[in-house]
């Protein structure tokens, strides 16, 4: 029975796994040795991903899941990956399912803590290991965490939009479009940013005018929010930490209607292929990469050493050297903390370089002169 239903998912992600094969986003040949190999019911000891959605940042379905995928290949797992596409009560359900099926570890790139605290003591309650992925459930059992250094995140934005305006008078005004409140990340970012920017407020050098967070990441209630902070100000900004890239995107929509785009510099994260191309436009300032395929291998070793039962806890405790705080649960979580970089104009090329995004991807139509420029080709 168990096997049957792993086998279909893994037919249907076979399938997935073709299709996106084609797809721009698509890195599988760079970490796939095993590429070929897309019959993952054939062995491998099965493990279970779940992906929080897709709306808030194309890194998900375009960077994690095909490296995942692959990275969990290489240690010879069979890995079933899900994503819920932000629906709470559809992330509960996958999770109920693996678990039932009997996956041997649970990867968990939660929607929020509560829900990712919630799946990770089930999981744990019938015996099975869970990693946090990317994203910390506060207040949740997770053993291990796999992420970036989340507040250098922010101070690289931070530093971005400084180095931005630093030619500039002083009373330069922000506007900060932040995360979701539910993503430890998010706060975690804005430490980060605030690390730089609170002295530069202080000083008088820059102005905050609001700082908004978003729900749920929301792309589109992020463009909205930004308008009417912009609008309520008379239309007067300098400058913008927009948290991620879809945030930013948004956000450089709303600066095109007030034909301010390209004036202002707007901060951004994930490098992803549109923010990528706002960034050689012009229209972003910098993006922060975050290379995942460390992340999705960093994780597939700790899912293999945590596979082995007893026995793998020594080695992933080798690999998860680091620590993260949880406040709420007031306990420190072993984690993997890997670094993330700084991408204006001029480093660009280093995104693509690395088979993240192609450069067809991004140098197309009139941005074909500022690939060149970029030394893209
Ligand atoms: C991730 C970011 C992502 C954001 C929205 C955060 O938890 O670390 O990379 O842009 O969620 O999906």
């Amino acid at each position: 029975m168990r096997s049957t239903r792993l086998a279909l998912i893994a037919a249907g992600m076979g399938l997935t796994l073709a299709m996106s094969a084609c797809g721009a986003n698509s890195d599988n040949s760079s970490s796939g040795s095993d590429s070929g190999d897309t019959d993952s019911a054939s062995g491998g000891i099965p493990v279970g991903v779940i992906l929080p959605e897709t709306a808030t940042s194309a890194r998900w379905e375009g960077f994690d899941k095909p490296m995942l995928e692959a990275a969990l290949k290489a240690e010879g797992l069979d890995p079933h990956i899900e994503n819920a596409q932000g629906d709470v009560q559809k992330f509960s359900t996958l999770a109920d399912g693996m678990i039932n099926d009997g996956v041997k570890v649970l990867i968990i790139a939660s929607i929020n803590s509560e829900l990712g605290g919630t799946v990770a003591q089930k999981a744990n309650a019938q015996g099975i290991p869970t990693i946090d992925y990317d994203r910390l459930n506060l207040g949740g059992s997770s053993e291990y965490y796999v992420s970036f250094d989340n507040v250098k995140v922010g101070e690289l934005q931070g530093q971005g939009l400084a180095d931005a305006l630093k030619d500039k008078p002083n009373g330069q005004q922000v506007i900060e479009i932040e995360g979701a409140p539910t993503d430890n990340n998010a706060t975690l970012f804005y430490n980060g940013q605030q690390n730089i920017l609170k002295p530069l407020y202080s000083s008088g050098k820059l102005k905050l005018v609001q700082s908004q967070p978003i729900d749920d990441w929301d792309n589109q209630k992020g463009g909205t929010t930004f308008e009417n902070i912009l609008t309520s100000n008379g239309t007067k900004v300098d400058g913008v930490v927009a948290a991620n890239d879809g945030l930013a995107g948004a956000i450089i929509t709303v600066l095109k209607k007030y034909q301010l785009n390209g004036k202002v510099p707007v901060t951004g994260q994930d490098a992803t292929a549109d923010g990528l191309k706002a960034i050689l436009s012009g229209d972003q300032y910098m993006t922060v990469f975050k290379p995942i395929k460390q992340e999705a291998e960093a994780t597939a070793k700790l899912a293999a050493a945590l596979a082995k039962g007893a026995s793998g806890k020594a080695e992933a405790d080798k690999v998860a050297t680091a620590t993260s705080d949880d406040p709420v649960g007031k306990r420190q979580v072993k984690s993997v903390l890997l670094e993330p970089f700084l991408i204006t104009k001029a480093e660009v090329k280093r995104v693509i370089d690395e088979g993240y995004v192609k450069a067809e991807e991004v140098c197309t139509g009139d941005l074909k002169a500022a690939c060149t420029q970029a030394g893209i080709s």
